[in-house]
């Protein structure tokens, strides 16, 4: 395991990525009915952007750095004002991951639980969460509490799957992951991320994740126009899987798209693969 997300927090495709996980729940939280969380590969939940490996990459500093200066100008979309005031509220140089973002969006009736595996990390995670009583974080491999934590017993959450893509068949198991866990809990709202290499590989996980029986789902894709300048192999492009939407958020991420092109460089795109609408 040699991945460590904090070389890429806060780059474009966190920023897609956090944004879709914030517009979905607050979407749940339009029902005093209580919600589920499961963040599968959970990350540190809170990150240092003036370490080592933020400054080693410039990744942050392209992303989130260009664009939370911008957070305060006119009026945005619900989704992306609540993201930014998330980002914001962490303090200059830290920024918050996956499980902390969906901590903080959490009711007293809500519950989050996010697995990490490497020990490092799963400890920085614990720390993030500790202040929330119904936030949990576990050591371990989240594809395997994808079968023993669902379906929940509120019925309706989110499940975040966001693994490193580093083992070569990471991409069999991430599809079959999903695949395997909307069939336990066939109404829940999944986010898959994956990175885009190739368009054609990308096209085909997409349909593979895809079991037969998922009725709605969009892709959401983000990618940097012009390639950092620093001639180091860098991913410049990344998707997001999702099943079951809730209605609008398609149009809470394209309301995003203008301003992650001038600040961020990044062109965002929304298509539904399965269901009604473009
Ligand atoms: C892309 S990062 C997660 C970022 C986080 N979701 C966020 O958005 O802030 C992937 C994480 O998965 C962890 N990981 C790798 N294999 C795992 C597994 N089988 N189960 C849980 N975590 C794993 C890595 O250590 C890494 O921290």
């Amino acid at each position: 395991m040699n991945y460590r997300h904090a070389y890429h927090a806060g780059n474009f495709a966190d920023i897609a990525k956090h944004l879709a996980l914030v517009a979905v729940l607050l979407h749940l939280r339009k029902k005093e009915k209580p919600f589920f969380v499961l963040d599968t590969h959970g990350g540190r939940g809170r990150y240092d952007l003036g370490a080592g490996e933020a400054a080693r990459t410039g990744e942050a500093a392209a992303g989130i750095g260009r664009l939370l200066p911008l957070a305060g100008e006119g009026d945005r979309p619900a989704a992306l004002k609540t993201y930014l005031d998330l980002v914001a509220r962490e303090g200059a140089g830290h920024y918050p991951g996956s499980p902390l973002l969906a901590a903080r969006l959490l009711r007293p009736q809500d519950r989050l639980v996010a697995v990490e595996k490497h020990p490092e990390d799963a400890a920085a995670l614990m720390a993030a969460l500790a202040p929330f009583g119904n936030a949990r974080a576990v050591e371990g491999d989240g594809y395997g509490r994808l079968s023993t934590l669902l379906p929940p017993k509120e019925r309706r959450g989110l499940i975040l799957i966001d693994p490193p893509y580093e083992a070569p068949d990471e991409f069999e198991q991430a599809a079959a992951a999903l695949k395997a866990a909307c069939r336990r809990f066939a109404t829940g709202i999944y986010l898959l991320w994956f990175p885009i290499k190739s368009p054609a590989a990308a096209d085909a996980f997409c349909g593979e994740a895809l079991a037969a029986g998922i009725a709605k789902a969009l892709r959401i894709d983000i990618t940097l126009a012009a390639r950092p300048q620093d001639g180091k192999p860098r991913l410049t492009a990344a998707g997001l899987l999702v099943v079951n939407p809730p209605f609008g958020l398609d149009a809470e991420m394209r309301a995003a798209a203008a301003l992650l092109a001038s600040a961020v460089g990044a062109r965002l795109e929304v298509h539904r693969l399965a269901g009604e609408g473009t």
